[in-house]
């Protein structure tokens, strides 16, 4: 299936990972897997999630000012506790929790009331649900995998007719998802503890097609995924095709009450500019507290992000991945007619700001939000080899605090020299 427009346009989405593993502030399900935090005191954490302060609204205006397109929240994590009111047995907040109600149409309704696309995050994996454990990856990229007891059967206990009820229980479970409330994208994760087949994948993407065949996978419902998932580790080249990095605003997925290892506003924007600008969105996560509000520092970086994403917005939005590397220091952004380049400067330009390699003709170079033309001249180049492209630096007034953008209008569409020079 082709990309969905609004996905590539987006640029821009938030991550939230919201259950009870907020209460404590353990690791979302991996602290009873890693037997870090013995089963019993996790699951705990259902007496004591209260959503008291859930406010969905406000969670969609913050996310808007942030410039994001898109969310995507955890519907359902490892630990298999559902945040709606599922008919899949009774492990939700909904049921087991003082929250007591639904914690995703209200999401899903405020997302779309600001005009952002709505994602959901579920979890292949399960590991609560007493059908889960009774399979084995036939060749799992970590052989702790068939050791860990919530992951895996133990060897010759495997149980293919409690497996199925697995698969139903998940089916019905997306299902529920998918017709409740039709989710734009869904953000399937675990995948790693089964083979595709095991999976029944196709069976699955189907289900979902059926109801909505616009609806986004990522790469985690492996061959029916529409988009890679770079996780943390941010790319150095590009992946294949549509792709989207995630990346914690601190260093944990959810809420954990120690963690104040922000990255600062400038590094996010560095991390916008870098992803935008080899065409991938970022997904940046953030972690609510067990009351449902998102930490003021966090929501802080959110607020500082989308300043500089307002003020920059024509080089986010619509634009396409820019220069490959080596022309200019520092990421671009390229204009869907490919006649406007977005150059980034994360450091103040000193004297000139240079481009090489560009064979367009230059029509204007102008400071992207305060409107200053800069003086500009190509010095240099020999037959088909084209000069330098000298940029006179930006007044002291017109330098961003995060990273300056410097418009480069062309004369016709980008056309780049991508050789060695004259022999
Ligand atoms: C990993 C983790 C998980 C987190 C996810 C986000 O797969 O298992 O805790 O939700 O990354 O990408």
């Amino acid at each position: 299936m082709p990309m969905q427009p609004w996905f590539r346009d987006a640029k821009l989405g938030i991550f939230l990972h919201y259950g009870i593993y907020a209460v404590d502030g353990v690791p979302e399900s991996w602290a009873f897997y890693d037997g870090d935090v013995p089963h019993e005191r996790y699951m705990s954490q259902l007496d004591r999630f209260t959503a008291s302060d859930y406010d969905p609204r406000a969670w969609a205006a913050l996310f808007a000012r942030a410039g994001a397109r898109y969310a995507v929240l955890t519907a359902r994590h490892h630990d298999g506790v559902a945040l709606w009111d599922t008919g899949q047995g009774d492990l939700s907040v909904v049921a087991r929790s003082p929250a007591g109600r639904d914690l995703i149409a209200g999401y899903t309704e405020a997302l779309r009331d600001q005009g952002l696309k709505v994602g959901l995050y579920y979890s292949h994996s399960d590991w609560n649900h007493p059908d889960y454990a009774t399979a084995v990856h036939p060749e799992p990229h970590d052989e702790e995998i068939r050791t860990n007891r919530y992951a895996s059967a133990r060897p010759g206990e495997e149980d293919p007719a409690a497996w199925a009820r697995f698969l139903a229980y998940r089916d019905a479970q997306v299902g529920e998802l998918v017709n409740r409330y039709r989710p734009d994208l869904l953000w399937f994760d675990g995948e790693w503890e089964r083979s595709e087949e095991q999976w029944g994948l196709d069976a699955l993407a189907g289900l979902i097609l059926a109801a909505n065949p616009d609806t986004v996978l990522n790469a985690r419902m492996l061959r029916h995924g529409d988009y890679a998932t770079p996780e943390q580790g941010v790319p150095v080249v590009a992946p294949d095709g549509p792709w989207e990095l995630c990346l914690t605003v601190n260093d944990s997925w959810g809420f954990r009450h120690h963690d104040h290892h922000h990255k600062s506003v400038r590094q996010l924007v560095r991390h916008l500019a870098e992803t935008i600008g080899m065409g991938g969105n970022l997904l940046l996560a953030v972690g609510p507290r067990e009351d449902g509000t998102i930490p003021a520092e966090q929501a802080a970086r959110l607020e500082g992000l989308g300043e500089w994403v307002a003020k920059h917005s024509t080089a986010v939005y619509g634009t396409v991945a820019g220069l490959p590397a080596g022309h200019h220091y520092g990421p671009s952004t390229l204009s869907s007619d490919r006649r406007t380049l977005y150059l980034m400067c994360f450091d103040t330009p000193r004297e000139t700001v240079s481009l090489r390699g560009l064979r367009t003709p230059v029509r204007r170079v102008s400071v992207l939000g305060r409107g200053t033309a800069l003086g500009h001249r190509v010095v240099g180049g020999l037959g088909e080899v084209p000069g330098v492209l000298w940029i006179d630096a930006p007044p002291a007034a017109d330098v961003d605090d995060c990273a300056t953008v410097l418009a480069v209008e062309l004369d016709g569409e980008l056309e780049l020299y991508r050789g060695a020079g004259r022999d």
